[in-house]
């Protein structure tokens, strides 16, 4: 279920026909959170917490590990808070992916109901162990959540808890599908967040995901919410460019599908991109197959830096590039 436009075809790498470098010299490694990383991607948070998603958490981890790039599980709720299939989290554990990433949502992190039990730095740092998490993500969903007939709606106390979090743990902050602006990403970097995933809009959309939910739940005034928020939110190469001058690592997702959108990211100022939706057919077949759509990705993202001269990812932060069309809108606004 994707957002109706792709905002990354906006963002245009500057050719180079003369990039006197050898193919075989391209070096796409990074460091982030203190790892090294064999190319800037990321699996971002999907999936735990049924059967099914042991094989599908499993599949990603493999091949994140033979690749060498990172990966993120989904919300760790229903292991921490009630117990369910902490097995279909803790396979990740097994396999030598270079940097993972825990992930729990805001709206658990503050009461939403008297007497709720909260999730605090505690559970938090099980939900790190659960997986041998090198960083915890905590994941804004609001959107989401006005979407979803049951959803949370009480936002009211997220930033002081993720203050409260991020003095206990290396924290991210990362949104859903809606992006993050600067003045967002300025009050959590206050509270001590130590980076960001855009997850702007342009790729999976959680109101269109809600919409089909609703409708078939009979929710009318959610389904019809859903459709009118479809495309809410700020760009995710938008987002990027606002949070890179910030000094914090910035992840670039939402709408990431090629090897071609890490580059255009990179080039934006991202020091990593992020993919959910782009792998998840892959991650649900076989491990082969996850294996091959990631392989795919970080060889087109190899042929861009090849075609802009650019022989490390520090040198493709500095590419040419051009942006155009609701992007350009976007940021001369
Ligand atoms: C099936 C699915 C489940 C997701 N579950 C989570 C989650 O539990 N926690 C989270 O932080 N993000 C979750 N996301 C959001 C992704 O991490 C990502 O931010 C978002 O989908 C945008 O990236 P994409 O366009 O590449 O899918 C999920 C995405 C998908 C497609």
């Amino acid at each position: 279920m994707e957002g109706r436009y792709r905002y990354w075809d906006d963002i245009q790498l500057v050719h180079n026909a003369l990039p006197e470098l050898d193919f075989s010299e391209i070096d796409a490694s990074i460091e982030l959170f203190g790892r090294r990383l064999k190319a800037p991607l990321v699996i971002t948070g999907m999936t735990g917490g049924y059967p099914k998603a042991a094989q599908i958490n499993a599949n990603l981890a493999r091949a994140a590990a033979e690749v060498g790039i990172a990966m993120g599980v989904g919300s760790e709720r229903a292991a921490i808070v009630k117990g369910q299939y902490p097995e279909s989290y803790s396979c990740v554990a097994s396999y030598p992916v270079p940097l993972k990433i825990a992930n729990l949502g805001a709206p658990q992190i503050i009461p939403q109901a008297p007497g709720e039990r909260v999730i605090g730095p505690a559970e938090a740092r099980a939900a790190m162990e659960l997986i041998g998490a090198d960083v915890l993500a905590v994941h804004l969903n609001f959107l989401q959540e006005m979407v979803q007939p049951e959803g949370d709606r009480r936002a009211r106390g997220c930033l002081a808890q993720i203050g409260v979090l991020a003095r206990e743990m290396p924290v991210l902050v990362k949104e859903t599908g809606a992006g993050l602006s600067r003045d967002v990403a300025e009050r959590l970097r206050g509270v001590g967040v130590r980076g960001f995933d855009v997850s702007g809009t342009g790729g999976t959309s959680f109101a269109a995901v809600e919409h089909y939910r609703a409708k078939a739940q009979g929710a009318r005034r959610e389904e019809r919410l859903g459709k009118t928020f479809w495309d809410w939110g700020i760009p995710s190469p938008v987002s990027v460019v606002e949070l890179a001058p910030l000094g914090l690592p910035v992840l670039a997702s939402g709408g990431v599908r090629s090897g071609l959108d890490v580059a255009r990211a990179i080039a934006l100022g991202a020091n990593a991109a992020g993919t959910a939706g782009g792998v998840l057919r892959a991650a649900s077949t076989s491990y082969e197959a996850t294996l091959a759509e990631l392989e795919q990705i970080l060889h087109e993202l190899r042929v861009a830096m090849f075609l802009t001269g650019s022989r490390t990812v520090d040198e493709l932060r500095r590419a040419p590039r051009v942006v155009t069309g609701e992007s350009r809108a976007w940021l001369s606004r």
